[in-house]
């Protein structure tokens, strides 16, 4: 669903149709705290950072965000929606690695009121044209709860494949958890790609 066409704001790293994703700056404090205070109960179960614990309207996540932009190893982003600049989620790419491996891990989560509207559908497929066109890495992976239904939907509508399972992997809410192992590699990202526009 297109709801444009729209200004494309200047400092976006990607787009969708609908969001755009960009890095976060100070500005950004009171919405992000905003969101995560509406958003306790729905994320909850399946956010890893720690730092959301015991933090309940973000502030202390919302720092560990700009910390770890400033590492160079994390690029998290923030998600708008295009039509009025509402905060919708995040989408971060963790854990970026150069070399040989050019890979990096998403993480993402959308705020209670938003989900299942296809923002993260949208979001996901512009995270990937960034990492794979502009940041030229070769492959992202998603680590998910085996329960994390809307997860793995989201994931697997956009072509990632299960490579694995890792038992007791991350620690989420204390404990830790067993995580499926989702990837997706250029290569398959363009084929994909290729079949959606002139089917199989
Ligand atoms: C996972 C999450 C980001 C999905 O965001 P969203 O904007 O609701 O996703 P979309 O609306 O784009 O839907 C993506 C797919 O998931 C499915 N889906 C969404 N919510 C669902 C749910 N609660 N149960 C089952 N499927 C669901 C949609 O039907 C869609 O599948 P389809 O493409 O086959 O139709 C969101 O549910 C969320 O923030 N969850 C809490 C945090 C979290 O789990 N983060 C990921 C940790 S690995």
């Amino acid at each position: 669903m297109n709801e444009g066409p729209y200004e494309v704001p200047p400092d976006a790293v990607a787009l969708g149709e609908r969001v755009n994703l960009r890095l976060p700056n100070e500005m950004d404090r009171d919405a992000f705290c905003r969101l995560v205070l509406a958003s306790g109960e729905h994320l909850r179960r399946w956010v890893l950072d720690p730092a959301a614990l015991d933090d309940p309207n973000g502030t202390r996540w919302f720092d560990s965000i700009l910390g770890a932009n400033a590492t160079g190893r994390s690029q998290k982003l923030l998600v708008h929606r295009i039509r009025d600049r509402e905060l919708l989620g995040t989408m971060n790419v963790n854990e970026i690695v150069r070399g040989a491996f050019q890979s990096a891990s998403l993480g993402y989560w959308i705020g209670a009121a938003h989900a299942r509207r296809g923002y993260m559908s949208d979001a996901l497929a512009a995270v990937l044209r960034y990492v794979f066109e502009a940041e030229r890495l070769h492959r992202v992976e998603a680590n998910i709860q085996p329960g994390n239904e809307a997860s793995i939907a989201l994931v697997r509508a956009a072509g990632f494949r299960q490579e694995g399972y890792s038992p007791r992997y991350l620690k989420v809410t204390g404990a830790w958890r067993d995580h499926e192992r989702w990837a997706l590699t250029v290569e398959d990202w363009r084929d994909g790609d290729a079949q959606a526009r002139h089917g199989p």
